[in-house]
C-alpha cells in the first residue's frame, strides 16, 4: 500500500519529477572530467547567464559549492573570512573551510533576519598593518535566503551595501544562494540584479528547485578555472554528469515559476499553526518557503511533537530545544497543509492528555535528529 506521506523535514527531500526522469534518461552525456560533457556544458552556460556571472561549475552539493568557493577566493592559508555566526558555512558543514582549507573564520552575530550589522563587518575587518599578528582578511560571505533565520531575504540593498565594503576593502564577496531564486522570488528583484555584487554565489538546485542532485557555482572565468581544479581536488570531478544537469535544467525551468506558490502556502501553514494555542509563531516573519515554530507548553517537546506527527505520515524536524521547523516544496498541495495543520493540532492534544506511546517508532530519531 502507498502511503501519501506529507514531507516537511526540507525542501531537500522531494522526488524528481516525470519530466526529470524523462530529460535524464534522454540525455547526451559525455565525461565532464575531460570537459566534454554537452549537457553539462550547456546547462553551466545557462546558469551562468541566468545569474549575470561569466561562467559556472556544476558540482555535487551546496556544501562543496561553498567549500570550493571559499577555498578559492582564500588561496593563501591562514586567510580569514567574515561569516554570519548562524550560517550555514560556519554551522552545518564540518568546518570544512578549517579543516580542509586552513580558512579562519571570523563570526559576526546573524541579526533575526539573517543580516549581519555593516559596522561590525567594518569592525571585523583586519587591519593590514598588523599581519604579522592577524590572519589576513580576503572574504565576506553572506547567505541569501538565511536559513537559520527563518528563510528570510537579504534585499538587494543590503547585499550591495555589503558588496561595496568588500571592494573598499580589496576583499571578495560570497554569497551562499543555496535558495537565492526563492529570494529572488519574494523580493520581486531578478537574480541577477540580486547577485551583482558578488564575487562568486553558490545556488542548490536540489532545494526549492527540486533537483534530485547538484549545485553550481557561478563567478568569472578565472574563478572558475581555480574552483574546478578545487572540484576534482575534492574528489567531486563526476564522469558522465549530464544525467544530474538535465534534471537540474528541468527543475530550473520548472521550479522558479512555483516559488511563489511554495511561499504562499508556507504563509497559510503559518496562519493556521498561530490559532494553535500552545504555539506561537509569527507569521508575518515567514517570507519564503520555511516556518518557525515555538512550543509554549514545557509539557510538549519539539521531538516528541515530530514523533506524534509521524504516526500520522507528517514529517518535520525539531529545530531547536523548543521550535519545530516546517519547510515548504513543491511537491506539498494546499490539502498537504490542511492535514499537517489538522495533525499538529491533533497531535497537540494528544501529547496533553499523556501516555502517548513512542517507543515504537524506530524511524522517529533518524528521520527527525538532523535538519539545516
Ligand atoms: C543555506 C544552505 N547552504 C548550503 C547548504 C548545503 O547544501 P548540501 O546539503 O547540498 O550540501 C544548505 C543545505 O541545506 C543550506 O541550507
Amino acid at each position: 500500500m502507498v502511503t501519501n506521506v506529507v514531507d516537511l523535514r526540507s525542501d531537500t527531500v522531494t522526488k524528481p519529477s516525470d519530466a526529470m526522469r524523462a530529460a535524464m534518461a534522454a540525455a547526451d552525456v559525455d565525461d565532464d572530467v575531460l570537459g566534454a560533457d554537452p549537457t553539462a556544458r550547456r546547462f553551466e552556460a545557462e546558469m551562468a547567464a541566468l545569474l549575470g556571472k561569466e561562467a559556472a561549475l556544476f558540482v555535487p552539493s551546496g556544501t562543496m559549492a561553498n567549500l570550493v568557493s571559499v577555498l578559492a577566493h582564500c588561496d593563501v592559508r591562514g586567510s580569514e573570512v567574515i561569516l554570519g555566526d548562524a550560517s550555514h558555512i560556519h554551522v552545518y558543514e564540518n568546518g570544512g573551510i578549517s579543516t580542509l582549507g586552513g580558512v579562519h573564520p571570523r563570526t559576526v552575530p546573524n541579526n533575526p533576519d539573517g543580516t549581519m550589522d555593516l559596522a561590525r563587518i567594518v569592525d571585523a575587518i583586519r587591519n593590514p598593518d598588523g599581519a604579522l599578528l592577524y590572519p589576513t582578511t580576503r572574504l565576506i560571505c553572506l547567505e541569501n535566503t538565511h536559513a537559520n533565520s527563518g528563510g528570510k531575504c537579504l534585499s538587494v540593498e543590503y547585499t550591495d551595501k555589503v558588496g561595496e565594503i568588500a571592494v573598499n576593502h580589496g576583499l571578495k564577496l560570497h554569497i551562499d544562494g543555496a535558495r537565492i531564486f526563492n529570494a529572488s522570488v519574494a523580493l520581486g528583484v531578478p537574480v541577477h540584479r540580486l547577485v551583482k555584487a558578488a564575487d562568486s554565489v553558490s545556488v542548490c538546485l536540489s532545494k526549492g528547485l527540486g533537483a534530485p542532485i547538484g549545485s553550481v557555482v557561478v563567478g568569472s572565468e578565472a574563478f572558475i578555472d581555480k574552483a574546478r581544479i578545487l572540484r576534482k581536488t575534492l574528489g567531486g570531478g563526476m564522469r558522465q554528469v549530464g544525467v544530474l544537469c538535465a534534471a537540474a535544467y528541468v527543475a530550473v525551468r520548472d521550479t522558479v515559476g512555483k516559488l511563489a506558490d511554495d511561499h504562499r502556502k508556507a504563509k497559510a501553514l503559518a496562519e493556521g499553526l498561530k490559532k494553535i494555542k500552545q504555539l506561537t509563531v509569527d507569521s508575518s516573519s515567514v517570507e519564503t518557503n520555511m516556518v518557525f515554530f515555538d512550543i509554549v507548553d514545557p509539557r510538549i517537546s519539539p521531538s516528541k511533537l515530530c514523533q506524534v506527527l509521524e504516526q500520522r505520515n507528517v514529517l518535520a524536524m525539531p529545530a531547536s530545544s523548543k521550535s519545530v521547523r516546517f519547510v515548504i516544496h513543491y511537491q506539498i498541495s494546499d490539502s498537504d497543509v490542511q492535514y499537517a495543520l489538522t495533525c499538529v493540532e491533533k497531535a497537540v492534544e494528544e501529547l496533553l492528555k499523556g501516555g502517548t506511546k513512542l517507543e515504537h517508532l524506530t524511524n522517529g530519531t533518524a528521520k527527525n535528529s538532523y535538519w539545516h
